[in-house]
């Protein structure tokens, strides 16, 4: 009886989506990871990038805020994925909720965010994170750690009694297309339920195809 009650908890199935659209249903399953204790990071994601000629390369940053519009992030505007991200303006983030079995993925295009919400956020941040900030020409070689503390030292003098100025550091959003919904099953009959902008002739039927809200569309995925 045990066994069987614990395998209901955990199906997620079309009846289980809180929201017929994919932003309400991140909100969900993102302020369950963030309250549950054995989740450090729920706002780490695996951000994914190609280089014009599609070779990819995927790091981990920070959800720093998300709604209707995308999923924001700040990095070096010089990084190797900020140069990705200017030719080819387009990313896949990944949640991996371990404790919860769950991950979400998330493709769309890329666009930066407004320098006003770049300047914002940046100042927004412990004086010593904006320091670090400025101290590392992200992704590019260097001797030793030496050079980024000799940086923070120099920075840290001065502008010990004056605002530190934004680097070629800010936002990007990613707009997104697809949201999946996955949910681990101890049978490894996960569930996975795809959210996306349909394509223009594409009709719902019900079956393969249901129709959300706010223009999009669902279905469920092999595993
Ligand atoms: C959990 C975690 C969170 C991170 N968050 C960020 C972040 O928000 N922004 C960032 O630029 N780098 C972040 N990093 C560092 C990146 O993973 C990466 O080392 C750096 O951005 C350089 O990547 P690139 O050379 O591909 O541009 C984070 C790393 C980890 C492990």
């Amino acid at each position: 009886m045990r066994a069987a009650y614990r395998g209901r908890q955990e199906l997620f199935t079309e009846a289980d989506l809180a929201c017929k659209e994919p932003i309400g249903q991140f909100k969900v399953w993102f302020d369950e990871a963030r309250n549950e204790p054995s989740v450090m990071e729920a706002n780490a994601m695996c951000l994914a990038t190609a280089s014009k000629d599609g070779t990819p390369s995927a790091r981990y940053v920070l959800l720093k805020g998300y709604g209707p519009d995308g999923f924001k992030f700040f990095t070096n505007y010089e990084s190797r994925k900020a140069k990705e991200l200017e030719e080819n303006p387009k990313a896949a983030l990944t949640f991996y909720w371990e404790a919860l079995r769950r991950s979400v993925r998330i493709e769309g295009t890329v666009a930066r965010l407004p320098a006003a919400e770049s300047d914002e956020y940046f100042h927004s941040r412990p004086k010593a994170s904006q320091i670090g900030a400025c101290a590392s020409n992200q992704s590019t070689p260097i001797t030793g750690r030496e050079v980024l503390s000799a940086q923070e030292k120099y920075l840290a003098s001065e502008y010990s009694d004056k605002e530190i100025p934004r680097p070629n550091w800010g936002g990007y959003i990613v707009v997104p297309h697809s949201i999946e919904f996955w949910q681990g099953q101890s049978d490894r009959l996960h569930d996975r339920i795809r959210f996306r902008l349909p394509q223009e002739t594409e009709k719902p039927d019900g079956k393969l195809l249901h129709e959300g809200d706010n223009g999009w569309v669902y279905e469920r995925l092999s595993p």
